[in-house]
């Protein structure tokens, strides 16, 4: 295949720096987010008035501005100092802002927040263990935790690999405005989510596939059908175990 009129702009995977200010533009329109996952995780976080919220992995910070007119007190912390800047534009003092790793200690104390919200995010992580941990530290016991991912079916269809049980890493190219960018992510199969989730200390409440939201028949025919017959992404929502109660 030849390209034209198209680049990839850096064989460096999922560096959203490097596209964050086109990558917020998109995420703000695309039917997979604003028409479907948005509404589907902030349905699942539920009602956040005076509550704390951790919005791990907050990107340029839509969700986070979502919880803050829902009347929640948020945090947000991200790897992408890129998407940072453009949340902290955003939100300007009504959020505290971070850059920190998913992957490694996260710097708050423990039983910080009500809810954790995790969007779009964990397929990054090769082992989700020390990250789920981390959450379930920082949460209230019963504090909630809300993750949406990649859909491991869709995944799994999109990279082709052999092998649906195992944990494998694949690439895939993003088409960003004018610019492709390549992603990496992690594959893992559902029984490996969930047993993650419950060996953190969380108590499994539910495991959601939603349907887009009505109004993306009417704007985006294609979209609608590829979204409402097949899976793209999984939603889970979890309680935090007090320690000792599992
Ligand atoms: C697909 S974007 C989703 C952003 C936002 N949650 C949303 O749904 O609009 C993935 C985000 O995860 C962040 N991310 C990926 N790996 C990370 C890590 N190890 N630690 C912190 N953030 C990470 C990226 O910087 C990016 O902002």
């Amino acid at each position: 295949v030849v390209e034209h009129n198209r680049r990839v702009i850096d064989q460096r995977e999922n560096d959203f720096d490097r596209f964050a200010a086109a990558y917020n533009r998109k995420n703000e329109r695309s039917p997979w987010n604003a028409y479907y996952e948005r509404p589907a995780v902030l349905s699942l976080v539920g009602d956040v008035d005076g509550k704390g919220v951790l919005d791990a992995g907050c990107g340029a910070g839509a969700h986070a501005a979502a919880l803050i007119e829902r009347g929640a007190r948020v945090t947000g912390i991200d790897a992408s100092t890129g998407l940072l800047a453009i949340a902290a534009e955003r939100l300007g003092d009504a959020a505290d802002l971070h850059v920190a790793d998913l992957a490694g200690v996260l710097p708050f104390a423990d039983d910080t927040f009500d809810v954790v919200l995790v969007s779009l995010v964990m397929h990054y992580l090769q082992d989700w263990a020390p990250t789920l941990r981390e959450f379930r530290r920082i949460l209230l016991p019963g504090g909630l935790l809300v993750i949406s991912t990649h859909h491991p079916f869709a995944d799994h269809v999109l990279s082709a690999a052999e092998d649906y049980f195992a944990t494998y890493q694949f690439d895939e190219l993003w088409d960003v405005e004018d610019q492709q960018v390549r992603m990496r992510f992690w594959h893992r199969p559902l029984s490996a989510m969930t047993r993650a989730i419950t060996d953190a200390g969380f108590r499994l409440r539910s495991v959601e596939e939603p349907q887009p939201g009505a109004a993306l028949r009417d704007l985006n025919p294609q979209a609608w059908s590829r979204l409402s017959t097949g899976p793209a992404f999984v939603f889970f929502t979890g309680e935090a175990v007090a320690d000792g109660a599992q």
